[in-house]
């Protein structure tokens, strides 16, 4: 039987082993894998450990704030922040195809984050990569990630060779209900450890067309918005996730005041899921619903159109890209 605190006893001392006095690099998405793991590397081997976070520009509202606060205030973490928006949303211009979006972005994340690592490899050598590998992710891996022939899903997997690091992977034997009692035994804050997923290439693949600072920063709102009627509404355990997407490129026509508008519809994607494989459209309440409706409209004159996707996996994915 196990509790958290013997896995994180056990997983400490097998990081201490191998990694001995050297160093060791991670990368942090915001997400509860990356964010556990990196945590465990910290507690074994305390500033051996540099963590890198890469802001490419498509986070949601706070996301940025949260790696850059409360991960290192929790943890005492060593971290290396690069704001490469620009980069991003320059090799992003004019692209609406969804494949091309998520390899642009997963090259410019290697390269970005390859400069770094050669940054500091260069002060001092580093050794040692963590990768936030769960037990379902090895195993799935006998044969290749199912997904990835539908989508090129973006993690921090396909890193050069040249860089030569070893791998760190102490959730590796976890399942993620455990990899979550571990980030709370080490003192993560819930709103890390309770994350729901959210996809490696962001914002960018929930606004179907081109990727513009004007159309990201429509949809953060929009996003926000959401998120908070659902938090309030204590649905956030019961609902997988909640893609808020943006139309950019449909327009319909509606009315406001006594003026006619032309504006974009924000598509919201409540599932259940078990994992991710297979989805529900997720029955929120009514109320909840409205409240997000007239939220979003309130607080964004572009939109003037809310609308619900009651569609399960299959046949469509739980992202619209
Ligand atoms: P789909 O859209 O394929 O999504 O049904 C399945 C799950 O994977 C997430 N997702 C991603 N996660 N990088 C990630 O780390 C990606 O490129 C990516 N694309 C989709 C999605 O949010 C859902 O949870």
């Amino acid at each position: 039987d196990w509790t958290a605190a013997s896995i994180v006893d056990e997983q400490v001392a097998r990081i201490r082993e191998q990694v001995g006095d050297r160093r060791v690099i991670c990368a942090l998405s915001g997400g509860v894998d990356s964010a556990v793991a990196a945590a465990l590397v910290q507690r074994a081997v305390g500033d051996q450990l540099t963590c890198v976070f890469v802001d490419h520009g498509l986070l949601r509202q706070g996301e940025a704030d949260q790696v850059k606060n409360e991960f290192v205030a929790s943890t005492g973490a060593e971290l290396v922040v690069v704001d490469e928006e620009e980069r991003f949303l320059t090799a992003l211009d004019g692209v609406s195809e969804p494949e091309r979006k998520r390899k642009i972005i997963g090259r410019e994340f290697i390269r970005t984050f390859e400069d770094v690592a050669r940054r500091l490899n260069d002060d001092e050598p580093i050794d040692f990569l963590v990768q936030g590998t769960l037990y379902p992710d090895v195993v799935e891996s006998g044969g290749g990630e199912g997904a990835a022939n539908i989508k090129s899903h973006h993690n921090v997997g396909g890193l050069p060779e040249d860089l030569q690091f070893s791998l760190v992977e102490p959730l590796r034997t976890l399942f993620k209900d455990e990899v979550r009692a571990v980030g709370l035994e080490l003192g993560l804050p819930e709103q890390i450890v309770w994350r729901q997923p959210f996809p490696g290439p962001g914002l960018a693949i929930r606004i179907i067309g081109e990727v513009t600072k004007d159309r990201l920063e429509l949809l953060r709102t929009a996003d926000a918005i959401a998120r908070e009627e659902l938090t309030a509404a204590g649905l956030d355990r019961d609902i997988w996730q909640c893609p808020v997407v943006l139309l950019a490129d449909v327009h319909s026509v509606g009315v406001q005041g006594d003026g006619r508008t032309y504006g974009s519809p924000i598509v919201l994607r409540p599932i259940t899921s078990e994992d991710a494989m297979t989805a529900d459209w997720a029955r929120v309440p009514y109320d909840v619903l409205e409240r997000i409706s007239t939220g979003i409209t309130n607080a964004c004159p572009q939109v003037n159109r809310v609308v619900l996707d009651v569609t399960s996996k299959p046949p469509a994915t739980i992202e619209w890209e």
